[in-house]
């Protein structure tokens, strides 16, 4: 296998797509090379850029031949934008893409052969699906691929952040991920701020007022916020902002300006300030009622989310006498839509203003057969091992993209509840969990759910019983 230089240009055929969602291809007997923006069956003249120990990164230098499965991609930032890298294939295409990297990740890392992964339950909507997008404020505009690490300038920009260089930002004029009113959100408050000549927050100095805008909205309710975080309080100009965003985007049915003056580059704050509305937005899942904080954890595709937490209802087939343990239950939405399928739910999260919301949720749709609790999932895990008072028949697992840690896969290994509905976001970690928890378990049911179209993201959900 000879490996290539940087800078030869190669002819290859794009065979697949991995999990960051570039094109994969094999030149010299098997030496991989990834390239973005790519379709399996495209035939490419590719340039390549960086060559490490086994694989190379490169560049399209010319499309060969276009892969039957190769679409027009909507947004005019695609190529540039990081977010929607499938956007160029075809949506079902993009369905069994994301099928087959479930079942390598269970084949490959769970070491589970002979699984029958079914089709992927595909989205309705593949524009316009997300209820929040995120964007961030930079004076480092990014400009194009041959501007990497060079520092373009006082450059204002409100969008998205370039991977790997941590000031630079795409500006964004039109996301097809969120609706309308979103993008006209974005491109107001990027033109009041520039106006005004406002300062945005720099990582080398820590200062700038200016640090990100996320925009939450419901898509069954006609509820919208801003949440606009900034490094410090200033009342004058975030009243001007309230003026200007509330006569010409009335859609707009509160204002939050949220706090925070951490060094890390994450859309975190330590208090908010509710400047016009309620402070939060409500949403509907089938017959429940949400409420979402600035920061707290929602489900961000609304309408996909009812098919996933069906598959959980559909896959755990629940008695009326069970009791289930919710653990990473965000703010209870899970738990709330099981409830009606059971004698109790007990949710557990680390997040205190989850727990918060998830019990004001609780409320506000008259429930009492649910309760929650704002712990460490492998803490309280390590808790009910020892106390062994109260026994879950179910327990539903929706972690984070890290998965549950090694102990907490022990504890459930020795508490030896029935059945586990696992729910994740990452298949890579979930098999890797699976192939731990699998040594009292069997998969017999598993279910991928495309809740982010045109990104190489997939939902998974698995049933796990406990063998006899
Ligand atoms: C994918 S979300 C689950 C959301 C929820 N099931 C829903 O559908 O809305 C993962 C949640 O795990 C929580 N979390 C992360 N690490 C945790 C830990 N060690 N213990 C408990 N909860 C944790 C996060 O705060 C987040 O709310």
């Amino acid at each position: 296998m000879d490996k290539p230089q940087s800078g030869d240009i190669v002819e290859v055929q794009i065979e697949d797509i991995g999990f960051e969602g570039n094109g994969i291809g094999r030149i010299n007997s098997d030496f991989v090379l990834f390239i973005p923006n790519t379709v399996p069956g495209d035939i490419i003249k590719a340039k390549i850029r960086k060559v490490k120990k086994k694989f190379a990164l490169a560049k399209t230098e010319e499309i060969l031949v276009n892969s039957p499965v190769r679409t027009k991609p909507e947004c005019s930032h695609f190529g540039s934008c990081n977010g929607c890298k499938l956007q160029n294939i075809d949506y079902y295409h993009q369905l069994n893409i994301k099928k087959r990297n479930v079942t390598s990740s269970f084949e490959k890392i769970g070491v589970f052969q002979g699984l029958t992964i079914p089709d992927v339950i595909g989205s309705d909507n593949i524009y316009y699906y997300r209820n929040k997008l995120e964007f961030s404020f930079s004076n480092n505009k990014w400009l194009s691929e041959e501007d990497f690490g060079k520092n373009t300038g006082n450059s204002f920009a409100l969008g998205y952040h370039m991977p790997g260089f941590i000031d630079k930002v795409l500006d964004i004029e039109k996301c097809h991920l969120q609706s309308e009113i979103s993008n006209r959100i974005l491109n107001l408050t990027r033109d009041f701020f520039k106006t005004k000549k406002e300062s945005i927050y720099s990582t080398k100095t820590s200062s700038g007022y200016l640090r990100y805008v996320i925009i939450r909205q419901s898509a069954n309710i006609n509820d919208a916020m801003v949440n606009l975080i900034t490094l410090q309080e200033k009342k004058e100009i975030i009243n001007k902002y309230a003026q200007k965003i509330k006569n010409e985007i009335p859609e707009i049915t509160t204002l939050v300006n949220s706090i925070s003056t951490s060094k890390a580059q994450v859309a975190k704050s330590e208090y908010s300030i509710i400047i016009f509305g309620k402070g939060y937005i409500e949403e509907t899942i089938g017959k429940y009622k949400f409420k979402i904080t600035p920061s707290s954890f929602f489900q961000t595709n609304t309408k996909q989310c009812e098919k996933l937490f069906n598959t959980v209802v559909e896959f755990a087939d629940f008695s009326k006498n069970e009791n289930v343990l919710d653990l990473y239950c965000g703010c209870g939405a899970i738990s709330l839509y099981i409830s009606g399928y059971v004698n109790k739910v007990f949710g557990v999260e680390l997040s205190e203003e989850s727990i918060k919301i998830a019990k004001e949720n609780s409320s506000l749709n008259n429930i009492n057969n649910c309760e929650f609790t704002s712990y460490d999932v492998k803490e309280f895990l390590k808790n009910l091992i020892n106390k062994n008072e109260e026994k879950y028949d179910t327990i539903i697992l929706d972690p984070p993209r890290s998965g549950i840690h090694p102990k907490s896969a022990e504890y459930l290994l020795r508490y030896e509840p029935k059945k586990i509905i696992y729910v994740s976001c990452n298949p890579t970690t979930q098999a890797r969990d699976i192939k731990l928890l699998s040594e009292k378990y069997e998969i017999t049911k598993i279910q991928p759910v495309d809740m982010f179209p045109h990104t190489f993201h997939i939902e998974n959900v698995v049933r796990l019983d406990l063998k006899n």
